[in-house]
């Protein structure tokens, strides 16, 4: 394994890795990826092997070009093309009915298939380069908190790896916005990247959030994006706590991300948690933002973080 900057000629290596069935950390504008060729049967069940993830959580199919999604996907729905037109390449994922021959193992056996196109320009041109559809779910252990810049990942990940491309620290810092695109309406499976506000102004109608019962839908695992160290939530700080605040911190072991920011937020949360993860500090406490729609992704991420 090793980490290379993001030359030519290094980007061109890592399209002819995944291309013979190796593990590539590649850098996108949400997180950084664990990448396989999503073709190769082998090379998926090493991502899982890789994470310590299980075999019935799917993975995100990414696509160099939006064409491609042709060999994916069917019966696409129109507000399906339409999102996939606003907002990629971006940090959105759709669900989509799946052709048969997408793998079982990518699926998680399901009827979808997961898939976005990223903007980073590394990982579009790592996966141009490859020319095949990429599965790639976030770079870390299973239920750790995905890194958001290459010094976050984990020794084992990088040991089931050929290589990590730098791309420095990811721009959004959270996963991207997961919506289901089966029935007549789109659903939001999982908060992400790319805000509510963003997409409900774009259909001009609000977005339905799915039901968690049903088997299989993502965020089924209440644990989840959380450091070893426990997190709890609270309203503010003490002097000596250790953790994130809105206040003026008051030693180093509180981080202030941002005033009143979400997408600054956003950017710097999982950094914190993992330089806070790397101290000894016993737990980790995190102001509440405001309970308002901006502050959603990060609501979510921060009930994850902190649920035991
Ligand atoms: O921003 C991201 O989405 C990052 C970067 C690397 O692209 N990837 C990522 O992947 O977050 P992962 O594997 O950590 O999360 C994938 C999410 C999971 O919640 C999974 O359950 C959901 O997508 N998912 C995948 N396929 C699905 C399907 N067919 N139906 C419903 N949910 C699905
Ligand atoms: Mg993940």
């Amino acid at each position: 394994m090793s980490i290379l900057p993001p030359t030519e000629e290094n980007i061109h290596l890592a399209g002819d890795a995944i291309r013979a069935g190796k593990l590539v950390v590649i850098p996108t504008e949400t997180v950084y990826g664990l990448a396989a060729d999503a073709t190769n049967r082998r090379a998926v069940e090493s991502i899982f092997r890789a994470k310590g993830r299980p075999q019935d959580n799917p993975l995100i199919v990414h696509i160099g070009e939006s064409k491609w999604l042709e060999d994916l996907a069917v019966d696409v729905p129109e507000y399906a093309q339409r999102l996939a037109g606003e907002f990629w390449p971006g940090p959105l994922t759709l669900v989509l009915t799946k052709l048969p021959h997408v793998l079982d193992e990518v699926t998680a056996g399901l009827d979808s298939v997961a898939v976005r196109m990223p903007s980073h320009e590394i990982a579009l041109r790592v996966i141009r380069e490859a020319n095949v559809p990429i599965a790639a779910p976030s770079a870390n252990k299973f239920m750790a908190v995905s890194p958001t810049r290459i010094e976050h990942i984990d020794p084992e990940i990088e040991l089931g790896a050929e290589m990590i491309l730098d791309g420095g620290p990811c721009g959004y810092g959270v996963e991207s916005t997961v919506i289901e695109c089966l029935g007549d309406h789109p659903r939001l499976l999982r908060p992400g990247g790319l805000s509510r506000a963003k997409i409900e102004e774009f259909l001009s109608a609000p977005l339905v959030a799915a039901d968690h019962s049903e088997r299989r839908s993502p965020g089924r695992y209440p644990k989840h994006y959380a450091p070893r160290t426990p997190v709890r939530l609270v309203s503010r700080l003490g002097e000596r706590d250790a953790g994130i605040t809105f206040q003026v911190p008051q030693h180093r072991n509180q981080l202030q991300l941002s005033g009143s920011n979400p997408d600054e937020f956003a950017a710097n949360l999982y950094h914190a948690l993992h330089v806070l993860d790397e101290r000894s500090v016993s737990e980790i406490l995190i102001e509440t933002p405001p309970e308002t729609p901006e502050w959603e992704v990060i609501w979510d991420r921060l009930r994850k973080a902190s649920s035991s």
